[in-house]
Formats: structure tokens, sequence, C-alpha cells
């Protein structure tokens, strides 16, 4: 087909053989009748055995897993090439083969020497670690067979191939063969497996999305190539919660974990600047403050210019149309750049309050106190509504030394309660802007 009937796009089918048998994975229809149990169970007598976990000794790691990697599960680790896949998965290699439990890292991307000079980098390397450079599954499965190592760490899925399926390494019918082999591996073995996989813009080769609902956890590592710092997001997790974050930086000796990840996130900010304001958004179970800069300058065109970095446009259009229209500001015919700091991207409602703080101090060229923060949804008639764990956003800008926090009215009882921060509730913009401007 030339052109494909779903997106239109020219040119964009690759050809792929189809097998005529369909292959079987490792065991065949037999084996698999054999093993295959048609006794139904009583849900309510069914037994659970705490899943056993091995700790990678990263925390901000094992958080996102849920408390450490499940035995007999396997984890996708997607990215961009280069953000840092290879150096976090062999440091958790470090960290395991420390404490003595058997790794084995298999590269099909890079040679054994070069493997070893980022180790070096890392640190030094002690315990049963071993390092197989292949790209062929078979041979992988015996190594591991023979081996038998607690946790594999594979580099990456694109690389490999089976015999078996006649498409090139990295099409999407190898990955998806290849990943059900090692599925199967992993849990008749009870073998933890790593899994790298690289994202690519184009979508054309096969990314790891084919593959997402195959694993047991997909994290995805992203940041800012420019920038130091990573973040590792939970997209999917059988064994925990998703949406939690880890956040790393990257330094000359790995990546090293970020504890603090508010305080790093607000490194640097403006003292009595206008247009900046500091919010509090929810990561998962964990509070994090970034700030957020507005620009707000007449335009010299007759349509304005609105933009946004890392947060989203229409709700910004959204927010200034409420200021328009409810608090009567007159910015129809303003610029306005909006920017979330740290390379965050957020999308929770609960930082409108603080947008539409930091567009207003913007407008009116006035700097608010540093030492102030603010959080709340804000809906089409201008009102602020309650958000989800409010005191937990408390808590965390008390921990960094903030002074006064404004909320939606609803939630300041809630707040005040152990805390001796200033609470400020509102009830609409109008308020906040009467009050702060
Ligand atoms: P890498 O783990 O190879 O990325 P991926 O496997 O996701 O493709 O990391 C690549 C980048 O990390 C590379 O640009 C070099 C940088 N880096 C450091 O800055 N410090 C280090 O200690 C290491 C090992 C890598
Ligand atoms: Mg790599």
């Amino acid at each position: 087909m030339g052109q494909c009937p779903g997106c239109k796009e020219w040119n964009s089918f690759v050809e792929e053989t189809v097998e005529k048998t369909p292959h079987m994975g490792v065991l065949g229809s037999a084996d698999r009748r054999r093993n295959r149990s048609t006794a139904c169970s009583l849900l309510s007598e069914v037994q659970i055995t705490a899943e056993n976990r091995l700790k990678t000794g990263m925390g901000e790691l094992d958080r996102v897993l849920g408390g450490g990697i499940v035995q007999g599960s396997l984890t996708l680790v997607g990215g961009d090439p280069g953000i840092g896949k290879s150096t976090l998965l062999l440091q958790v290699c470090q960290n395991l083969s420390a404490n003595a439990r058997k790794v084995l890292y298999i590269s099909g991307e890079e040679s054994q020497a070069q493997i070893k000079m980022r180790a070096d980098r890392i640190g030094s390397f002690s315990g049963p670690m071993l390092l197989l450079c292949e790209t062929n599954l078979d041979l992988i499965l015996e190594v591991i067979r023979e081996q038998k190592p607690e946790v594999v760490v594979i580099d990456s899925i694109q690389t490999m191939y089976n015999e078996n399926v006649a498409a090139a390494p990295g099409s999407v019918s190898q990955v998806r063969e290849s990943t059900g082999i090692l599925m199967q591996m992993a849990k008749g073995m009870g073998v933890s497996v790593l899994i790298v996989g690289h994202v690519t813009k184009e979508g054309t080769v096969a990314g790891p999305r084919v593959l997402e609902h195959m694993v047991d956890t997909v994290l995805y590592f992203e940041g800012d190539r420019h920038a130091s710092y990573r973040i590792l997001r939970g997209v999917k997790n059988r064994f925990g919660s998703t949406n939690e974050i880890g956040v790393f930086e990257m330094q000359e000796q790995g990546l090293a974990e970020v504890l603090n990840a508010s305080e790093y996130m607000l490194s640097g900010r403006p003292e009595n600047a206008s247009g900046s304001v500091v919010t509090c958004t929810m990561e998962g179970t964990r509070p994090l403050l970034v700030e957020i800069q507005a620009l707000v300058c007449h335009s010299n065109f007759g349509i304005p210019r609105r933009q946004t970095t890392g947060t989203d446009l229409n709700r910004v259009n959204l927010l200034m149309a409420v200021l328009e229209k409810r608090a009567g500001l007159q910015m129809a015919a303003c610029d306005a750049y909006v920017n979330v700091t740290g390379g965050m991207k957020v999308q929770e409602p609960a930082i409108d309050l603080g947008i539409v703080l930091a567009i207003v101090s913007g407008f009116r060229n006035k700097a608010l106190s540093p030492k102030m923060l603010a959080f709340g949804e804000v809906g089409l008639s201008g009102e602020v509504r309650a958000v989800s764990m409010a005191a937990q956003r408390v808590a965390e800008a008390e921990r960094l030394g903030f002074e006064t926090v404004i909320v939606p009215w609803v939630c300041v009882q809630d707040c005040r309660r152990n805390s001796s921060m200033e609470i400020i509730g509102v009830k609409t913009v109008q308020d906040v802007i009467d009050r702060f401007f």
C-alpha cells in the first residue's frame, strides 16, 4: 500500500514476512498442553504469598518499582537514546552484586570493553556480576539456564533477535517475540528481567510501546538531554502504584539520587522578580514544589502569541480568559509566555492558582514575596476549587522554609491542622488579586 489508510502518511508501510506456522515460544504446543492446569479455584481460597522483592540499593528506583524488583518480573525501562538507561541499570547491577546477588548484564549494543569503561566511571564492582555481549536469544537463554542468575539485564530489546522469526532485529515482530520468550523464561525460572527499550521519535522502528501490555512494569526515563537531572516515571506497575517518580542527577560518576527534589527544582530562583510564583504539584504520593514563570508583554502583532513550556497551552489560554472575564484584566492584546522551570512537565489542575498568580504578577509587574506559594484549581467562573492532599503540600512547603501559603478556601481547615505557617484561604481569583495586587 502506498498510503496508510489510518494516518494518510505516504510510503510508511514496511514489508514484513509472516511465518506460515506460528512459533509457539520456548515450549512446544505438546508441552503446553501437559503443563496447563485446567482446574479452577475459588477466589476466596486462593493463597497469596508475599512477593519476594530485591532492593536495588537506590531508594528513588525502589520507590518507583513499589519497593524493589519483584522476583520473576519483567520490567521495561524506556527512554530516548543517551538519557542514561544503560548507566542506571549498570548501577543497579553494581548494587545488587555488592550484596552478593548474581546478576547477568547482557548487552547487544556495546562491547565488553565499552561496558568496562562505563563501569570504571561509576565506581568499583565487587561480587558476582557477569557480562555477556550477545544478541542471539537462543544462545542467551542457554547461558541463563547454565548460570542461573537472579537478575538479568537486557540492553536493549531492539538489538535482540530470535532465529525463528524472519524479520530484522528491532522490528515489531522480533521485539514482540523476543519479549515473549524472555517473559516465559522469567516466569518459568523465577529470574527478574530488566529490559532496556529505546523510544524513537519517528515511531517507524518498533518502539517499546508495542511491549507495554506484555511486561509487568514499565518505567520511563525522561529529562532534558542538556540538563543534568533525569526523572524516572512509573507508567504501569502490576506490583505497585504508578505515577511515582524518582529524580536523579547525571554526574561524572554516574547517576546520583536527588533526595530533595523540591529544593533541586527551586534552586537558582530569582528573588523579587515579577511573574515568578512557586506552586506545589503531587507526583504520585510525593509533593513537589515547582516555580512557574510568566512573561506578559504587549504584542506587536494582531494575534498575540501564547507559549508554554512544561504545562498545557490550552489550560493557560483558558486561565487567561477567566482572568479577562472574571477579574477584568485587559490581556487580550498581550503576548504571554508561561514556563515551568526545572524542565518538569506538570499537568495537574492544582497548579492553576500558581499560573494565575504568575500571569497577574507578570502583567502588573509586581513581585510577590519569595516566601509565599499558592495552589488550587481555578474554575471557569473564577472560583478557586479544592485540591487533593492539601495538608501534604503545605507540609512540604513548610519543610522548605516557606512562610505563607495561599490555598482554596475549603482546604484551609485541613491545612491549619498540622501547620504553623500563615495560611490564606481564597474563594475566587478576584479575591487573590484584590489581596495581593
Ligand atoms: P547511557 O547510559 O549510555 O544512555 P542510554 O543507555 O540511555 O542510551 O548514558 C549516556 C550519557 O550519560 C552519555 O552522554 C554520557 C553520560 N554519562 C555521564 O555524564 N556520566 C557518567 O558517569 C556516565 C556513565 C555517563
Ligand atoms: Mg545504552
